[in-house]
Parts: structure tokens; C-alpha cells; sequence
């Protein structure tokens, strides 16, 4: 191993497996292993994991790439082009290919050769798109298994058109035949809040949008990405069901956000219920000059507000 072999270990039992590659160290990886799927289970931690988003800015792909690579498990990672972030990302020692979601011509090339695959899209339109190109890319390259990561609204009757589109782009990912798992994060990610507050937040102290005054589930998008390594890890700890509605761990009001934001600012902050259309309106703006926020993105997030104030039973953000 000095010398660079990697050695692959296996057992039935994870936590002795996990410790025992611990113990080892570097470049070594725990196959757990029994005498009914051994064989499916060796040649899948053989192959590399596919991964989209390993440049991503929430960064659920972001955090499943590294951690993947921590764990020793070789990764194949889905870049848009080879810049900065691409680069950091072969330094760490992912295999990176060039490729586009929306063309399948680039996706076949990139998916050969893998097993299992982390699928993910950020808060904007196209994703039934891409869904439908990967879906068919996945089946012609062979791809047996998928991770998807998803949100509480994904559902074919939400107020939010990302919410049904999320909800059909799984659909289209079910109809390829693999075993998918989609994680339905029933909960906002706190990284909005840099995003679509940071600006109002170092003005003039206010946290403004349209959702009502509530206690919300929250999470982060590196604790959404270790669900996300759980279930390419351990599929079968997710029982049967294809969807499920994570909530993370943590619920506060905006205005106990606001409290805790301005505690470590040191100063005062304060949350403001706005209507649906003038915090469009703001994320608008705010899309002039940061690339990051979307047309497609404010009329979901204003969509999920107003769905927080006549709640919606598939995506109620406050009780699940
Ligand atoms: N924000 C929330 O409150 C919230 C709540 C619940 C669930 N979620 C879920 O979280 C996910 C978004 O977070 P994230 O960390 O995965 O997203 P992200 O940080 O926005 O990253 C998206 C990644 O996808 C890549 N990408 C975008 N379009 C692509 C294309 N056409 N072809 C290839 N790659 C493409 C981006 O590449 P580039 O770097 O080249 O752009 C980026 O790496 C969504 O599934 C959402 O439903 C979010």
C-alpha cells in the first residue's frame, strides 16, 4: 500500500469493516459482503460512483465527491468544463469527465463502466431534460443504481412548477428501470440564506421574503449530502420505499434565524413577511448580478412561501 495499491477488505459486519479500514488507513476500502449478493457487492465497489454536481455551490455533489474519495471509493465526476473546480476536484483524486445532463450524446461515454450514480440539479428549469437524457444514458451504459436528491415539493400537484417538475424528472428516472432512491429534503437548505439574504442582512438588518412566521424544518446541504452517501452506501438501511422525506434536524422561525445571524454578527436582526410578488420582485434584482439566483428559482421559492401559509400536505416544510 506504501507503494500505492489500493486494497479492498470485506466482511459482514459494517461497523467492524469501517473500523478495521480505519485502522488500515489509506487506500483501503470495506466491502461489506454476505454470501447472497457478495459478488454484486465486490464488482460494484470496484466500479467508479458517477457523480453530478461535485462543482455545485450548494454543495450536496460537492460534499458526496469528497467524501466518497475520503472514504477510498473511486469516483467518476460529471464537470460542465475543465476549470478551477474541476481541476481541485482531479487533485483530490476524482476521475473527471467533461459532459452535458441535456445531452446524452456526452453522458454514455461518461457513465460506462459505473454501478451507482448521485444525480442531482440545482433550483432552475430544465431538469425534466435532464432527466430524460440521463435517464435513457443511464440504461444504455448499464447503470444499476441512483441517488437522487430531491426536494419536500416534488410532488405532480405542488403549487412550485420546479416542485412538479422535480416530481416528473423522477418519474422519467423510475421508467428507466433502476433502482432509484430519490431524497425529498423536506426541509431549506440554511446555505439560501447567504444567497438570497445576505445583501438585505449587511444593509439594513432584515431578513425579508414571503413566507409566514412559522417554525421550518432546516438542514444543510452537507448533512443532505451524507444522506446521499448513505443511501449509494447502504441502500437497503432505506427499506422499500423509492421516495422519502427527510426533515434535518433542526426547526426555527425566521425571526429565530434572524436571532441567531444577528448574535454572532453582533448587531440586530429582524425577519419581514413579504408578499409573494414583491420578494419575487427582490430575487429578481438580486439575479442582475448574481448568476446564482433564477426567474425559474424566485417563482419556486415564492411558490413554496404562499404554500406555507395555506399548506400544501406533500410539501409542508413545518410539520413533516
Ligand atoms: N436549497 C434548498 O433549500 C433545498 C431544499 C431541499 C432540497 N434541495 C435540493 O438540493 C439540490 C440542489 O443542491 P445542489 O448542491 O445539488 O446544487 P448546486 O449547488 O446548485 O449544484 C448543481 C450542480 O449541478 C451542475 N449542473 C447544473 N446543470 C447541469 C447540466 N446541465 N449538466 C451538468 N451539470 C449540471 C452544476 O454545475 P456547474 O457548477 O457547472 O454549474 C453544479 O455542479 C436540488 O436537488 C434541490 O431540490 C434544495
Amino acid at each position: 500500500m506504501n507503494e500505492g495499491a489500493h486494497v479492498f477488505i470485506t466482511g459482514r459486519r459494517d461497523a467492524e469493516l469501517t473500523a478495521a479500514a480505519m485502522e488500515i488507513g489509506r487506500n483501503v476500502t470495506g466491502v461489506q459482503r454476505d454470501e447472497v449478493n457478495g459478488r454484486n457487492r465486490m464488482s460494484e465497489a470496484l466500479s467508479p460512483i458517477f457523480v453530478v454536481g461535485g462543482t455545485g455551490r450548494h454543495g450536496t455533489g460537492a460534499y458526496v465527491a469528497r467524501q466518497l474519495l475520503r472514504l477510498g471509493l473511486p469516483i467518476r465526476a460529471l464537470v460542465r468544463q475543465r476549470d478551477d473546480r474541476a481541476r481541485a476536484l482531479e487533485e483530490s483524486g476524482a476521475k473527471v469527465v467533461v459532459g452535458e445532463l441535456r445531452d446524452r450524446r456526452s453522458l454514455i461515454p461518461a457513465l460506462e463502466g459505473t454501478a451507482a450514480a448521485y444525480f442531482t440539479y440545482p433550483i432552475a428549469g430544465g431538469i425534466i431534460d435532464a432527466a430524460a437524457n440521463f435517464a435513457s444514458a443511464a440504461r444504455a451504459a448499464g447503470l444499476k443504481r441512483l441517488v437522487v436528491m430531491s426536494m419536500g415539493p416534488a410532488n405532480p400537484d405542488n403549487p412550485s412548477h420546479l416542485g412538479r417538475a422535480q416530481w416528473l424528472a423522477e418519474e422519467l428516472l423510475e421508467w428507466s428501470g433502476l433502482s432509484c432512491i430519490h431524497l425529498r429534503i423536506a426541509a431549506m437548505f440554511f446555505e439560501n440564506l447567504e444567497l438570497l439574504h445576505n445583501e438585505d442582512i449587511l444593509g439594513d438588518g432584515a431578513i425579508r421574503n414571503s413566507f409566514p412566521d412559522l417554525p421550518m424544518n432546516w438542514i444543510s446541504g452537507e448533512d443532505a449530502g451524507k444522506l446521499a452517501i448513505a443511501a449509494l452506501r447502504f441502500p437497503e438501511r432505506f427499506g422499500d420505499k423509492t421516495a422519502i422525506y427527510p426533515t434535518g434536524s433542526e426547526k426555527f422561525t425566521h425571526s429565530e434565524v434572524a436571532g441567531i445571524i444577528g448574535r454572532h454578527l453582533g448587531r440586530s436582526l429582524r425577519h419581514e413577511t413579504i408578499s409573494d410578488e414583491a420578494w419575487q420582485t427582490r430575487l429578481m434584482e438580486l439575479s442582475e448580478h448574481d448568476g446564482r439566483i433564477t426567474l425559474d428559482m424566485a417563482r419556486h421559492i415564492s411558490a413554496v412561501g404562499a404554500s406555507m401559509r395555506k399548506p400544501f400536505p406533500i410539501n409542508d416544510l413545518s410539520t413533516r
